[in-house]
């Protein structure tokens, strides 16, 4: 999808044929979760943010074979696109699945979650809106629940079922290794 203006918020009824509820997945990879998600929800509209354009254009052979108009991908880093571009208090939902744990200290400030994330995250979500994690990495995850559980504008919640039961593709392969892995949703008050 081309954007008229990368310094610009996104003026979503230019993207999207329908005023829905909007679900972003950031780093969304293969997007065979969000393709998924969005082919069960279509009453919501899902923008998948990739920074390889490989990935992104699986997700657009994807949509199109599932013929899928609620859908659409964007080629630019996360958190600039939640800072920039996502319009504030305009989406009900920021899956962030796996994001790259950056295992070496030295490598942790590059990680996506971090302190200032939760009111990145509160500025775009609508009233009620949720941040939905999953992680292999375990220090990944407690630096999550931490920066999260120190903010009093977002609540821990448990993540629905019928979510948890949608796998993404680096959860396939994780749960085909014996991979343990571990999820938090946290709603905006
Ligand atoms: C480990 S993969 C997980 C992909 C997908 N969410 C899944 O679970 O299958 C992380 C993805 O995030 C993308 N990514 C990493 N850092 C990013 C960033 N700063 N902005 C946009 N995409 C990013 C990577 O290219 C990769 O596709």
């Amino acid at each position: 999808m081309e954007l008229r203006s990368i310094v610009e918020p996104l003026v979503l009824a230019e993207l999207f044929l329908k005023p829905l509820p909007l679900e972003v997945e950031l780093g969304c990879g293969d997007a065979s979760f969000l393709v998924e998600f969005a082919r069960q929800h279509p009453g919501r509209n899902f923008i998948g943010v990739e920074r390889l354009l490989g990935r992104l254009q699986k997700l657009d052979r994807k949509g199109r074979r599932a013929g899928l108009a609620n859908l659409r991908g964007i080629r630019i880093e996360s958190s600039y696109f939640l800072r920039y571009l996502l319009p504030p208090n305009s989406a009900s939902a920021l899956h962030i699945y796996f994001p790259d744990p950056w295992p070496k200290k030295k490598h942790r400030r590059h990680r996506l979650i971090n302190e200032s994330f939760p009111a990145l995250a509160r500025a775009a979500l609508a009233p009620g809106g949720v941040v939905y994690l999953r992680t292999d990495d375990t220090d990944y995850f407690q630096q999550m629940t931490e920066v999260f559980a120190a903010s009093s504008e977002l609540q821990k919640m448990e993540t629905p079922q019928e979510l948890a039961g949608i796998v993404t593709d680096f959860e396939r392969d994780f749960n085909s290794k014996g991979i343990h892995t571990l999820r938090a949703a946290y709603r905006s008050l």
